[in-house]
């Protein structure tokens, strides 16, 4: 099943030369707490083995006799990262039997010690996968737990018994956890929408570099546009995080490149969905665009049209808008061309003039529901030169004006809307981040997070 998903998600992956644009997962040692608390009581659950029934040789007759895990309690469940290597695990537990012996059971406790090595490495199809080179179990003295029983000779081979099924059925058990971990990480190459008809993908691209305070991977964006792997012009490829950057005790640190933005906001371009019409209307208090209006500040277009009609301002993206990312500031930059259209006789539009427009927008980032988005406000001016017109000579400082209040809003409300909606951040099925940080850098960002696990 697992080898089935496996082979059609490599189907899946288109084979492009293009080279991607990378962001650095970096697991930072206080995960390991996390896991360490939460994976106990799974841990638990999934230590509690069945034991086979145990055959006392010490009457006349072979007398089977059943045998029960009531509890498994493991208060130390302690993991850390080994260099180049991947996680230890060691866990102390005392595990609680009941022994149905004839005439009267027994209850039997026995502290047993765990050790585990388990590597780390790069999948197959691009996920991080876990996988245990070395596992132990240790065994203390079985306790017995009815203080007014005597032991007696049955405890030794009783406890012989036990150890030999743990020995072999513990280690089982975790890797049986692995495994499914391994399934649960292989959720984090699913596709994830970006906007309309487009979405991201991230893979591994190499093997984790494991130091003992963090494990990091580096991963590749891929972006979609209705189903097809976007080409960039051109992508730094080699995109390092360097340590530490970020909030020092986050459990996770996402470094995000500047070529992911601008494939994110490329895609945005050739998707179509950042150009917009301003539509005017008639006998509206808050629509300054009609003809009377502009007849006012251009007296041909006061000349062409003595009746009042609405007008429209068609706003196209043929230039990428550029993100600039500085320490401490995001910025886009927008450069559009506008055309200010109004309805011709035959009810058709007719351009009255078009403007090539620069605007710097500032970028607030942030992230919500494991994605990462943004809100943006102007910086300073709308700048604006006439690239043609049909009306004349046309004062810029008039029509500054009108551009301020009539193509501002708009466009932030449509902006804001698209980047509201913002790109996944590499993630797995019901890993949530919580409480995340933004920082800002030369060339990238960072996200500085805690993580919960939530179904
Ligand atoms: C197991 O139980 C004994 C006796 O109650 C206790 O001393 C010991 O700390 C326990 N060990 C673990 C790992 O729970
Ligand atoms: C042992 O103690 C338990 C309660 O602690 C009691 O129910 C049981 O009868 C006792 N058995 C013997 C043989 O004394
Ligand atoms: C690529 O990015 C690295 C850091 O991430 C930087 O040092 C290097 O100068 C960049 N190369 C180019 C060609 O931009
Ligand atoms: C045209 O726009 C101006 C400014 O908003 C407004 O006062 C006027 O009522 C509008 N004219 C019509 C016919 O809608
Ligand atoms: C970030 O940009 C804002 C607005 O342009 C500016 O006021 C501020 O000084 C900038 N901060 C840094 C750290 O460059
Ligand atoms: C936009 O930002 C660039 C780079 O900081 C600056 O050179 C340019 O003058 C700004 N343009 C406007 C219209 O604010």
């Amino acid at each position: 099943m697992a080898w089935a998903m496996g082979l059609l998600l490599l189907l899946l992956l288109p084979a492009v030369g293009a080279s991607r644009p990378g962001t650095v997962v970096r697991l930072n040692k206080e995960v390991l707490s996390y896991v360490a608390e939460a994976g106990k009581a799974p841990l638990q659950q999934a230590l509690q083995v069945t034991v086979p029934n145990f055959l006392d040789r010490s009457g006349e007759a072979l007398q089977p006799t059943r045998i029960q895990i009531l509890n498994v309690h493991m208060p130390h469940l302690h993991l850390k990262f080994i260099a180049g290597f991947g996680i230890h695990l060691l866990a102390a537990a005392n595990f609680t039997f009941k022994i149905f012996r004839v005439p009267e059971p027994l209850r039997l406790m026995l502290p047993v010690k765990l050790l585990v090595d388990a590597p780390v490495d790069q999948g197959s199809i691009g996920t991080p996968v876990v996988s245990i080179s070395d596992c132990f179990s240790f065994f203390d003295e079985a306790i017995v737990l009815d203080h007014n029983r005597t032991a007696s000779k049955l405890l030794v081979p009783l406890q012989k018994h036990i150890q030999a099924v743990l020995q072999n059925k513990l280690c089982l058990r975790i890797s049986n956890v692995v495994q499914d971990l391994n399934v649960h990480l292989g959720t984090l190459i699913g596709l994830s929408p970006v906007g309309p008809e487009s979405q991201v993908r991230y893979s591994m691209i190499n093997a984790p570099t494991i130091t003992k305070d963090y494990i990091s991977l580096d991963f590749n964006a891929v972006l979609f546009l209705l189903g097809r792997p976007i080409v960039l012009p051109e992508v730094n490829t080699s995109f390092v995080l360097p340590h530490p950057v970020g909030a020092s005790a986050a459990m996770v640190t996402v470094g995000l490149s500047q070529d992911l933005f601008d494939s994110a906001i490329l895609l945005l371009q050739k998707a179509g969905v950042l150009n917009m019409d301003v539509t005017g209307e008639l006998e509206s208090n808050d629509n300054m665009l009609n003809t009377s209006m502009l007849g006012q500040l251009i007296p041909e277009v006061a000349h062409q049209f003595p009746e009042p009609r609405p007008l429209v301002l068609k706003v196209r993206l043929g230039a990428t808008p550029t993100v600039t990312l500085r320490t401490g500031n995001a910025t886009l930059q927008l450069r559009p061309f506008v055309e200010v259209l109004a309805p011709a006789s035959n009810s058709a539009f007719q351009s009255l003039f078009s403007l090539n427009v620069v605007v710097n927008l500032s970028l607030q980032l942030f992230v919500a529901e494991v994605r990462l988005r943004g809100t943006t406000s102007v910086l300073g001016n709308v700048q604006i030169t006439v690239a043609s017109s049909n009306v004349g000579l046309i004062d810029l400082e008039k029509v500054q004006t009108l551009v301020d209040t009539v193509f501002e809003r708009p466009l932030l409300d449509h902006l804001n809307a698209l980047l509201g909606m913002g790109i996944a951040l590499p993630h797995v099925v019901s890993l949530h981040y919580i409480s995340p940080e933004i920082f800002v850098y030369e060339g990238y960002i960072v996200v500085s997070s805690e993580l919960l696990y939530q179904r």
